[in-house]
């Protein structure tokens, strides 16, 4: 038997939805349930509100209001059916025991015809007079089955619009949760970066990735993390050079394939140069200006100098070549090497801002520049090498962190005998190095700690 109850009234969505948030308890979104029957035989409809304040955001609103009314029209029917249905099935219950009278009389009498009396005729037609109304009740269901037909119609558009409304709101979610996605990432990063980090403790033996270009110059990929800009870059020479070229992916590079042109607006002094964030990091010719050039839009982003450095080839690394002023990434960020008058020509090495280029913090390393061959940054520890020529090791360890030194003995393979550049890539655990014309990789080995609270 078919009877509809009404949603119950705290879980309708209200047209003038927007006062004190909405409804408690309904957090998946919009949900429809609607079953044949319940245990007492009534037709349940229930319409819940997702608990989201869907009021703010205006587009919707007009499609929630529809939305509403068309459930409220729902109910409205629902109710109405209810209504009619409980009294006709009062009526039919009344019936019952006259059908049944009816019924019998009717089997008595066409079993033996003789005892139908005018009398008992009589008392027959009466009964079935008042058994006539249930003509029209049988009438009505016709009509309510109708009825409920265009309702269950009504409600399967219900559930496709309110899908849609959920698939758009999920839309919104997306990004939501994108945002916590990438927020979780950047975390997991720098928190992979601590866990990865160390002490070094070996490199391994050289891989010449390619020959190319004059004795001096630099080759790199991005260093900041997270990143995934698969671009190499290359900048031959030191001294007022012009020309980056950018290669589509380190095989590009070994190929000499598939590379684009940047001319910068201002030449560069030296090869300290680093790719950090898509863009070039590198110190401007005859001057200790820092100049940031971003290579998607190909233009000077930021100029700063970095006050009291010594430059034009004052303060060079071993080699000279104007390496007065090398930049660098690792784990923990940008880095500049470089040392002034007041320091003595020792290394100073400054943590920068890499949107600003401005100083955060700097340290006196005392290591003086003039024996240094390179140097390199890795997990916030500066690590230098004692020349630029064949024998070289990494020989100086200064570890920003506790502001302490170590002298280290790590050997490494200096094929070509002339290093004039070489830097960590955080990203690749990699040594960069321009050796004598030659671009050669190394790995590192870090020796690591991972602290248990066990
Ligand atoms: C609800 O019912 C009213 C009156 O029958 C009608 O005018 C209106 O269009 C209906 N609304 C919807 C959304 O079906
Ligand atoms: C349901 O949607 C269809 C297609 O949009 C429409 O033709 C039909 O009239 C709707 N029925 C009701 C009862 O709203
Ligand atoms: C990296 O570059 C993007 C824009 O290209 C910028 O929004 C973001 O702040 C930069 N991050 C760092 C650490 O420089
Ligand atoms: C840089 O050094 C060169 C050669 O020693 C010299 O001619 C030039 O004037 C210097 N430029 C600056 C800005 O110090
Ligand atoms: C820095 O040093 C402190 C104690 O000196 C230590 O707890 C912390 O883990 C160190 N951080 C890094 C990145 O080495
Ligand atoms: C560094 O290690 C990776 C992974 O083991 C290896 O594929 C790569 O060739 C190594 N590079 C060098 C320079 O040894």
């Amino acid at each position: 038997h078919l009877v509809s109850t009404v949603p119950p009234k705290a879980m309708m969505p209200s047209a003038n939805c927007g006062q004190n948030g909405l409804y408690p308890g309904s957090e998946e979104g919009w949900q429809v349930y609607s079953t044949a029957s319940d245990p007492d035989g009534r037709c349940v409809c229930t319409v819940v509100a997702p608990a989201r304040n869907l009021c703010k955001r205006d587009p919707r609103n007009q499609q929630l209001r529809l939305l509403t009314e068309q459930v409220q029209n729902v109910s409205q029917s629902m109710e109405v059916v209810d209504l009619r249905t409980s009294r006709d099935l009062q009526y039919v219950r009344d019936s019952e025991p006259l059908l049944r009278g009816v019924d019998g009389h009717l089997h008595t009498y066409v079993a033996s015809p003789r005892t139908l009396t005018s009398k008992t005729l009589q008392e027959l037609k009466g009964q079935m007079s008042q058994l006539r109304p249930l003509l029209s009740v049988v009438e009505q269901y016709r009509l309510d089955l109708q009825m409920l037909a265009t309702l269950r119609m009504e409600l399967l558009n219900l559930s496709i619009i309110l899908t849609a409304i959920q698939e758009e709101v999920g839309a919104y979610d997306y990004e939501e949760l994108q945002q916590r996605v990438l927020l979780l990432e950047t975390r997991l990063h720098s928190c992979m970066n601590k866990l990865g980090c160390g002490r070094l403790t070996a490199v391994s033996n050289p891989i010449t990735v390619k020959s190319s270009g004059s004795r001096f110059g630099s080759w790199m990929t991005d260093a900041m993390i997270p990143s995934s800009d698969s671009r190499v870059w290359s900048m031959d020479g030191y001294y007022k050079g012009r020309r980056v070229l950018e290669y589509r992916t380190m095989g590009d590079f070994t190929k000499g394939q598939n590379f684009v042109q940047h001319l910068l607006p201002h030449p560069w002094a030296g090869t300290g140069h680093v790719v950090y964030n898509g863009s070039l990091y590198y110190n401007k010719h005859q001057s200790n200006i820092l100049v940031q050039y971003h290579f998607r839009s190909r233009s000077v982003l930021l100029q700063r100098s970095l006050s009291g450095a010594g430059y034009n080839n004052t303060f060079p690394y071993s080699w000279g070549g104007s390496s007065d002023i090398d930049l660098m990434a690792d784990e923990t960020g940008l880095w500049a090497v470089y040392t002034s008058i007041p320091n003595a020509g020792n290394i100073m090495v400054s943590r920068l801002d890499p949107r600003s280029l401005e100083i955060l913090q700097s340290w006196d390393t005392g290591f003086p520049k003039r024996s240094a061959g390179e140097a390199f940054m890795i997990c916030g520890t500066l690590y230098v090498t004692n020349s630029h020529l064949a024998g070289a090791k990494v020989h100086f360890a200064y570890n920003t962190n506790t502001s302490s030194y170590e002298y280290t003995d790590i050997p490494f393979h200096n094929q070509y005998s002339h290093i004039s550049m070489m830097d960590y890539n955080p990203r690749e655990r990699a040594l960069y190095t321009w050796n004598n014309g030659h671009q050669v990789l190394y790995n590192v080995t870090l020796f690591h700690v991972i602290q248990s609270d066990g």
